[in-house]
């Protein structure tokens, strides 16, 4: 199989037509561990090195998807399910494949998958002026519950927000 293509950010950045996309979700595998290191890199200040995420293909509690626009990495999901709890470390969409629903379908494969673990809780951490990443929490069913000072690097202070199941 061909080594996955990584895609660049482009200077004249247009918006893409989901119908013309070919988006499968689906666990990491070692061939694209290089892409998800990038594209985490690019769109995410808690960045893994490519060791970590390479962690996660061994590592009983955590758990990676990635989505796939043919063989382009577009999209990353990451998680960890410990002692009934789901914790989501990290999400992020290619900035060219943004606003066409591959993040909505990245939180509905964890959120289905801590349902199937029965887990008790589902948990994360963002950014307080990171809007769109709010926006989709809220959207899928998260309140915020809580504030982390300084939480970042860079100094930002984040909300904890928890899932709220709805039946
Ligand atoms: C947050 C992120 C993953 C969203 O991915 P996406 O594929 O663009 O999101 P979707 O197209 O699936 O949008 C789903 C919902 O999210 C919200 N949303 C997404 N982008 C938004 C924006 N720019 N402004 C406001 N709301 C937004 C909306 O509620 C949207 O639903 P709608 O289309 O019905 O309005 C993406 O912006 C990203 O990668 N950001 C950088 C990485 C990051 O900050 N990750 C979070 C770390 S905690």
């Amino acid at each position: 199989m061909k080594p996955p293509t990584y895609l660049k950010p482009r200077a004249n950045r247009q918006l893409r037509n989901r119908n013309e996309m070919k988006i499968n979700i689906k666990k990491l595998s070692e061939e694209y561990i290089k892409a998800a290191c990038l594209l985490e890199k690019q769109t995410l200040n808690t960045a893994w090195a490519e060791e970590d995420i390479r962690s996660c293909l061994t590592c009983p509690n955590a758990v990676y998807y990635i989505a796939l626009d043919d063989e382009l990495l577009v999209g990353i999901c990451c998680f960890y399910i410990v002692s009934g709890d789901a914790q989501m470390i990290n999400i992020a969409v290619h900035p060219d494949y943004r606003g066409c629903g591959i993040g909505a379908e990245l939180m509905d494969t964890f959120l289905g998958y801590a349902d199937k673990e029965n887990t008790e809780a589902v948990s994360l951490e963002v950014g307080v002026e990171n809007t769109p990443a709010i926006a989709l929490y809220e959207k899928k069913g998260f309140i915020k519950a809580g504030i982390r000072k300084k939480f970042y690097s860079t100094g930002e202070d984040a909300y904890v927000m928890i899932y709220k199941r709805r039946y």
